[in-house]
């Protein structure tokens, strides 16, 4: 999507051959008329798989998310990581482990917003090593739904996320696919 690789471009800023800062326009400050141009890019993409429900993880996944939900008519689920001191039998959960911050964190999905009849589509911010798309799949089987897709605005095609998740029958959606990163260098992939 050019206007997201060229918004990267000029104010991304790569810290190191892993990490990349979007924290102007999509992680800390939000450019809402990126993000609705992100929604309608998403929402043409995958609007023929009978999507029921967008799902993501809080929280930077949670405005391209909504906006492709708005798009496509459906309703938002948005996956908690912090673990909630009233119990509740309705939850069911997950560990997933991330290697870019070197944490394990708990994602939760109360049962009755999603069913064995949604099928749905996975947004987020960035793949990188595919473990928050693969925890979101193991809590739809769960529940036994489907997963329609995977969007993804930020892929870093050296990281092995995107090959996990289609090895594992998935169709990955990327907006901007990036190479490599350098201290100051960023490459897309084409
Ligand atoms: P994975 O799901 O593909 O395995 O990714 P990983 O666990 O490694 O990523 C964990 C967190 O780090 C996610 O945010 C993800 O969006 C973020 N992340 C990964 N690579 C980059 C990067 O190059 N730049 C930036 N800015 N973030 C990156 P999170 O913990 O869910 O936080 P939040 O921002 O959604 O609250």
């Amino acid at each position: 999507m050019k206007e997201l690789k060229d918004r990267i471009l000029a104010e991304g800023r790569a810290l190191n051959e892993d990490i990349l800062k979007v924290d102007s326009f999509i992680n800390h400050q939000v450019d809402m008329e990126l993000m609705s141009a992100i929604g309608k890019e998403f929402a043409e993409h995958f609007k023929d798989l009978g999507i029921t429900k967008v799902i993501t993880i809080e929280s930077s996944g949670i405005i391209p998310a909504g906006m492709t939900a708005l798009e496509l008519g459906v309703p938002l689920v948005i996956l908690k990581k912090a673990s909630s001191n009233v119990l509740n039998d309705d939850m069911i959960h997950t560990e997933v482990t991330s290697f870019t911050k070197g944490n394990s964190y708990e994602l939760s999905l109360c049962k009755r917003y999603i069913t064995e009849n949604d099928h749905v589509l996975f947004i987020d911010d960035f793949l990188a090593n595919g473990e928050a798309a693969t925890g979101v799949i193991r809590l739809l089987r769960m529940l036994h739904a489907t997963m329609a897709g995977i969007g993804i605005l930020i892929e870093k095609t050296f990281q092995p996320g995107r090959g996990k998740l289609e090895d594992a029958g998935f169709e990955v959606y990327s907006l901007a696919r990036i190479k490599k990163l350098e201290a100051g260098s960023i490459e897309f992939m084409d």
